[in-house]
């Protein structure tokens, strides 16, 4: 048996074993990262290694502050002020990327994810190093993002050395990544930050903002990803039920139970209809879906608007086609 990974708050440790090029999970206000020297081959290596990642998927670089983001990447005075309003916050912005990024952690693009996570001990950390943090999601490839410790250590607890504890992670999804290396700026990925919510911040109206169609900028977006092992659709209940006679039926619903089914078989993502709530909960619940022993889920979908879109997104990519 493996040993197992510590589970702790000190950053002594969690520094001594990423300054030995080992990875570290990290908490975020979106999810737990695994995180890595981003400037060291080995380190990038072992972060695609316990996780299980496709070589061709790149990693997002962290740091503690925007005003950093010019070591790593080609960025004018203009963007790096707006980047300020929405940093430290769950976004990832696409830039050009400077040489000193090893291609292995873009995946061979010229570009380079940069991101400021807003989660105080995470920060305490990035700036007690002296190197950026390289960090996926820390789940196995095409699994559920993982949102408190315990998740991680579920998962990665035989392969990483220590997680650094910093509770459940406030925001829940993951960030909204924004291509910044066009002429006009392209969502890849919708997330954390609503995209009214950044018009407001950086008080400019950003209708050049414009989802992405095409698929193979942000390989994050495979169509089959944050998928729990019970089988998800997008069906009611009563359908499922008619479907699928005498199967153990349960549901993730979005507000309110479904009477077709007790209400033991079901997780509520916000009794009260709040979409943070929602989001909050989303990964927490589909894991615990996987725990309560049931056959197939019917799974419910938000209201489509604000952070409903990007809780929405994930469960188009968790329910089964
Ligand atoms: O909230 C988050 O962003 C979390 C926390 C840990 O920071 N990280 C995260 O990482 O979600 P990951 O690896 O699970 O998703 C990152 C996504 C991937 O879909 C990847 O393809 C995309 O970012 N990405 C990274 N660098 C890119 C680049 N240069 N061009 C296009 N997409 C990029
Ligand atoms: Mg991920």
């Amino acid at each position: 048996m493996d040993k197992t990974a510590i589970i702790g708050t000190s950053l002594s440790d969690a520094t001594r074993y990423l300054n030995e090029n080992n990875v570290v999970a990290i908490p975020t206000e979106t999810v737990y990262g695994l995180a890595g020297n981003a400037l060291n081959r080995d380190a990038v290596v072992r972060i695609f290694e316990v996780k299980a990642r496709p070589a061709f998927d790149p990693l997002i670089v962290h740091t503690h502050a925007v005003s950093e983001f010019h070591k790593y990447a080609d960025i004018d005075s203009r963007t790096e002020s707006w980047m300020s309003k929405l940093s430290p916050g769950p976004i990832t912005y696409i830039l050009p990327k400077k040489e000193i990024i090893p291609d292995l952690v873009t995946s061979g693009h010229t570009s380079v994810g940069l991101r400021v996570p807003r989660h105080e001990l995470t920060l305490s950390l990035l700036r007690s190093l002296e190197f950026p943090l390289a960090a996926p999601s820390a789940n196995p490839f095409g699994y559920v993002s993982p949102t408190q410790a315990s998740h991680v250590a579920d998962q990665l607890g035989s392969k990483i050395p220590y997680i650094l504890d910093g509770g459940p992670c406030d925001v829940g999804i993951e960030s909204t990544i924004i291509d910044l290396t066009q002429k006009q700026p392209i969502v890849l990925r919708l997330g954390g930050y609503e995209l009214g919510e950044l018009e407001d911040l950086t008080g400019q109206k950003l209708d050049n903002i414009r989802l992405s169609s095409s698929t193979p900028h942000a390989p994050g977006m495979l169509q089959s990803h944050y998928a729990p092992n019970v089988k998800l659709f997008r069906k009611e209940v009563s359908a499922l039920l008619e479907e699928y006679p005498g199967a153990k039926v349960g549901a993730l619903r979005y507000a309110s139970p479904d009477a077709h089914i007790p209400e033991e078989r079901q997780l509520i993502l916000t009794s009260a209809g709040n979409s943070a709530e929602a989001a909050k909960n989303l990964f927490r619940y589909l894991r615990k879906l996987d725990e309560m022993d049931l056959e197939i889920v019917s799974v419910e979908f938000a209201p489509d608007e604000g952070l409903g879109k990007a809780i929405n997104d994930r469960l188009t990519r968790a329910v089964t086609r």
